[in-house]
């Protein structure tokens, strides 16, 4: 299918709950295949299947490699949050959004499980910018945006 439409605030689907994946089929290969390329393509971190009409428990991020800046493609397939640390408020945006930015609070360390693309079960631990993608990631699956949790005001930055 290649770049899908994103949903932007104001769409219902963004409030839903996500439902969890039961088992890989090519369609959902290629949804995860898709969502790689439409992140890239709008220049994000993120992306949770909601955004594109698809109410299932599955992101993908990509927040570089923190030293050598090389792309670093992660996907989570029935995430879970088992354990978070510290707190840590920083300029946070998302593609359903576009061009607005506010100060939201997250956990400055996460460790998460979940099923990677052959839905083989990972537990990750991750700090800084990963670890507050994997939070708004999964807020997404359970219809929450950064804007709720935003303790500034949300500030519209002209795209260049
Ligand atoms: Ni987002």
């Amino acid at each position: 299918m290649g770049i899908r439409t994103i949903r932007e605030m104001g769409d219902d689907i963004l409030r839903k709950h996500s439902k969890p994946i039961k088992e890989m089929t090519p369609r959902i290969r290629q949804l995860i295949a898709d969502m790689f390329e439409t992140m890239y393509d709008d220049n994000g971190v993120g992306l949770a299947a909601p955004q594109v009409g698809i109410l299932k428990r599955l992101f993908v991020i990509d927040c570089g490699d923190p030293e050598t800046l090389e792309p670093r493609p992660y996907v989570f397939i029935n995430p879970e949050i088992l354990e978070t640390r510290g707190e840590v408020t920083d300029s946070e945006g998302c593609l359903s959004i576009p061009g607005r930015f506010a100060p939201v609070p997250r956990p400055e360390w996460v460790k998460v499980r979940a099923l990677d693309k052959d839905m083989k079960e990972f537990t990750l631990e991750a700090e800084g910018l990963l670890a507050r993608c994997i939070c708004h990631e999964n807020d997404h699956l359970d219809g929450i945006l950064y804007v709720d949790k935003a303790t500034g005001p949300v500030e519209y930055v002209k795209e260049e």
